[in-house]
């Protein structure tokens, strides 16, 4: 078999796919265009929808023109890809933490989007992920995964730094920081925000469809966006499907009232020295 479960292997404290580990040098070397724009998230917060959203607005709503490739392709994952020449005038995707994204994205003032996702919800998301991709590491039991993500021991480490630490550099680069609980809540305003922080100016009739396009229903059924372009011997989507229910509050099917209980009162701990506007934990 080609693809296995290889163990994570850290580079300066963030365990990270070993191919990614291995590859990092390259990764940390890379230099976008001023014009490329980035993506970042922690995994499963909210990416695959931002990067539909923006390329529509980057192609004026036109669907067909979005179906042009999978999602994967319009958008390159910057640790997947960067060792072979990514186009300029991109948009990039990452879920490196910020002091891991390559310096010329902040040297050359490249527009970023964040996208951050409340923290059991996102647990969630990524253990039924682990559970799908055949490159990750095995979640293993429902209630050691939770310890495990507490820990930061999963691909792309600590979702509490992550989003920590774009956070707390949000003003300083020009960072557009999102949550997926206000893109769920009112679809139609991010989209604006997202539209104005790009500089475009589209018609009413255009955000309307570009909100009707990027629905969770719509993005499923789309080839191009739901990740079916990946063979099942990577991503089993008999296993658990890549867009498995994009809602919030899953995390209430999940934990046990005592699992809450403990991730709450570690959650507090860890997030005590910011003041991030999460919604939905508690
Ligand atoms: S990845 O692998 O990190 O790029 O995954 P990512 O795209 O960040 O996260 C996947 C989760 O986002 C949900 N999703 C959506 N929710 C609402 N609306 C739309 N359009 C949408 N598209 C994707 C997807 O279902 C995953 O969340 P869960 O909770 O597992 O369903």
């Amino acid at each position: 078999k080609m693809l296995c479960r290889f163990p994570l292997i850290s580079v300066r404290n963030v365990p990270l796919m070993s191919l990614i580990a291995s590859n990092f040098d390259t990764i940390w070397a890379f230099t976008p265009d001023p014009s490329d724009l980035l993506i970042a998230t922690y995994p499963k917060a909210g990416t695959t929808w931002t990067q539909e959203i923006v390329d529509l607005l980057l192609h004026n709503g036109d669907a067909e023109a979005c179906k042009r490739a999978p999602t994967p392709v319009r958008s390159p994952f910057l640790e997947i890809c960067s060792p072979k020449p990514i186009p300029s005038g991109k948009m990039i995707k990452t879920h490196l933490p910020i002091q891991l994204v390559p310096l010329g994205f902040w040297e050359n003032k490249c527009k970023t989007i964040y996208v951050a996702r409340n923290a059991k919800d996102n647990l969630v998301s990524y253990y039924h992920f682990d559970r799908m991709n055949q490159t990750q590491p095995e979640p293993g039991p429902w209630d050691g995964y939770i310890h495990k993500f507490m820990r930061g021991d999963v691909g792309w480490g600590s979702w509490y730094d992550h989003v920590k630490g774009y956070w707390v550099e949000r003003e300083k680069k020009n960072i557009l920081y999102l949550f997926y609980e206000d893109m769920k809540e009112n679809p139609r305003r991010e989209v604006e925000r997202i539209m104005k922080y790009l500089d475009l100016s589209l018609s009413d009739e255009v955000i309307s469809r570009i909100v009707e396009l990027t629905s969770f229903k719509n993005m499923k059924e789309n080839p191009m966006s739901n990740y079916s372009c990946i063979p099942s011997q990577v991503f089993d989507h008999n296993i658990s499907a890549f867009m498995r229910k994009g809602e919030v509050g899953d995390w209430r099917n999940h934990f046990t009232s005592e699992q809450s209980k403990m991730f709450d009162e570690d959650y507090k701990e860890k997030m005590k020295d910011v003041n991030i506007p999460f919604r939905d934990l508690i």
